[in-house]
């Protein structure tokens, strides 16, 4: 059995990381407050082009991961702190997916992919949240949020309980 996961595994892992932080932070902190004027385009095509490739390492991960070797246990005996580990990463991968699925029926539904990426020139719609999965955007957002926050909770006190580095298993090395 494995002792830590593959470097591909770890390098899509790290990866995705800095681009949820910068999808995550640029769609709540930036596009929910900004007005749908035409300066907004460029931004919503930054928002766009990151989420794609959040969504695109994510399938390669769970591909990649369908066909992982077996990895040691983690020194865990609480069955429902097991359970919580499972739920949660797949919650992880789920919620992400998610966000893109309801990030490209919002642009399919506005128009919004057209006007970013074809050149159309109608304007952006007066506020995207007349659409449905545009709320469920935002939802999925708020619930990823609490997920990555139990997962980065559960990690450092697996590393203080156990005394044993958890973040070897996903880092780089043999
Ligand atoms: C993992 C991928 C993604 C993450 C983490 C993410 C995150 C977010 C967040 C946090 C918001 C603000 C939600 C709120 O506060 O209510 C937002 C808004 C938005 N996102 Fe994403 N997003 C992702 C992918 C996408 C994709 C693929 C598209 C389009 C193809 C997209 C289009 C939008 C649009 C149009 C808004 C609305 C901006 C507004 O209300 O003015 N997102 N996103």
């Amino acid at each position: 059995m494995l002792k830590k996961y593959s470097n591909k595994l770890v390098s899509l892992h790290w990866m995705t990381v800095p681009l949820m932080i910068l999808s995550l932070g640029m769609g709540t902190f930036m596009l929910a407050e900004m007005p749908n004027n035409l300066e907004k385009i460029n931004s919503l095509q930054v928002h766009m082009i990151i989420g794609f490739v959040v969504g695109l390492l994510t399938l390669i991960r769970i591909f990649v991961k369908k066909n992982h070797l077996p990895l040691e246990p983690l020194k865990v005996e609480n069955e429902a702190r097991k359970k919580l580990i499972k739920v949660t990463h797949f919650a992880l991968y789920s919620l992400i997916l998610l966000m893109v699925a309801s990030g490209v029926t919002l642009s399919i539904m506005s128009g919004l992919g057209e006007i970013v990426f074809f050149g159309s020139s109608a304007p952006l719609p007066e506020d995207f949240s007349i659409y449905l999965p545009r709320k469920a955007h935002g939802i999925f957002a708020k619930v990823l949020f609490a997920f990555i926050g139990i997962h980065i909770v559960g990690v450092l006190l697996y590393k203080f309980k156990t005394d044993s580095s958890i973040s070897k298993r996903m880092w780089f090395g043999k």
